[in-house]
């Protein structure tokens, strides 16, 4: 049996349609039907005709999807498949400190789960979180969770002094300043590409911040030909695919003996399991009614908010 042959086969036949995020394997990149950045990819769900969603990404993303469909099936490879920024921030907790600052506008990263998302009042991607914040006038206070690397991020570039909650991801947190200065040495003539979800202090060395898609269309566009890539190394599939000629290198994490800057999460999503779960059409995905009709508002807001913006 051609496995590959397979999954496109049940796609067919099921009019399924196979999502992917950037920092999958990249032979599951290549085999989805869509690959984009959590922006596209909730964007995607949103309009797609396809009976069956295959959202070959983490936990959130599977969710999103979902809420946005609540009529298809939504399946995802594996439930384990999580996000730990999003685990960073319980949906009771988040509510505590919500409560505690009633006069405050709620923004939540997509990066987050249903029930989080449902004491939100406007979800954010890494895509869209300036223009968002911006959109709202500037005395506004604002409550940004959960990841404090991208609220901190967002605080610096839009002079807004956001509260921001204390979480943050278990890759984008391990970069190595000085390892990414020893880059810098060796290659003068790189651009380094970061991830707003990284420390302020690596952020400080980007040439290009931005999100997946972000980066990935600045390494299109720059006529540097050596890039140094600070965020999940499964982007650098997608750059090295669409810029064969350029050299694209994987930011070093601070311990260099563990593979720190991939998601393990992502790397949970095999061949073998978009396989399996094609074929029983599980594990899928489900969630609360009652979650899911307070989640969508904030969803639906972002949705509308970056099609006015032209995002
Ligand atoms: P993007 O929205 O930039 O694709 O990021 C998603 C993510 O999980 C980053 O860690
Ligand atoms: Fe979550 Fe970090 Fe993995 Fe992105 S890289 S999905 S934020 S754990």
């Amino acid at each position: 049996m051609n496995i590959k042959e397979e999954i496109k086969r049940m796609c067919r036949e099921k009019n399924a349609v196979i999502m992917a995020h950037y920092y999958t394997d990249g032979e599951i990149q290549d085999i989805a039907d869509f690959v984009g950045d959590s922006l596209a990819l909730a964007q995607k769900a949103a309009t797609t005709e396809a009976d069956i969603i295959v959202m070959c990404g983490v936990h959130f993303m599977g969710e999103t999807s979902k809420i946005l469909c609540p009529d298809k099936k939504v399946l995802v490879p594996d439930l384990e498949a999580t996000c730990s920024l999003a685990e960073s921030c319980p949906a009771d907790k988040f509510a505590e400190f919500v409560a505690q600052h009633p006069d405050h506008t709620v923004i939540s990263y997509v990066n987050t789960t249903a029930a989080t998302k449902a004491v939100t009042d406007i979800v954010v991607t890494s895509s869209n979180a300036r223009q968002i914040v911006e959109s709202l006038p500037q005395d506004t206070p604002i409550i940004f969770g959960p990841d404090r690397n991208l609220g901190g991020y967002i605080n610096s570039i839009t002079g807004r002094n956001m509260l921001l909650w204390d979480g943050a991801c278990h890759v984008h947190e391990k970069f190595s300043v000085e390892k990414i200065i020893e880059l810098k040495n060796q290659y003068p003539e790189a651009k380094v590409l970061v991830h707003p979800e990284c420390k302020g202090a690596v952020v400080k060395l980007a040439d290009k911040v931005g999100s997946t898609a972000a980066l990935l269309q600045y390494s299109i566009k720059d006529s540097a030909n050596v890039f140094i890539v600070a965020t999940e190394s499964g982007i650098l599939h997608e750059m090295q695919k669409a810029c064969p000629e350029k050299t694209f290198i994987p930011a070093p994490p601070s311990d260099s003996t563990c593979a720190c800057n991939e998601c393990s999460y992502m790397k949970l999503v095999t061949m073998q399991k978009l396989y399996d779960c094609l074929l029983n059409e599980s594990p899928e995905i489900h969630v609360d009614a009652e979650v899911a009709e307070k989640a969508i508002l904030p969803i639906n807001r972002m949705l509308e908010i970056s099609e006015k913006l032209g995002l």
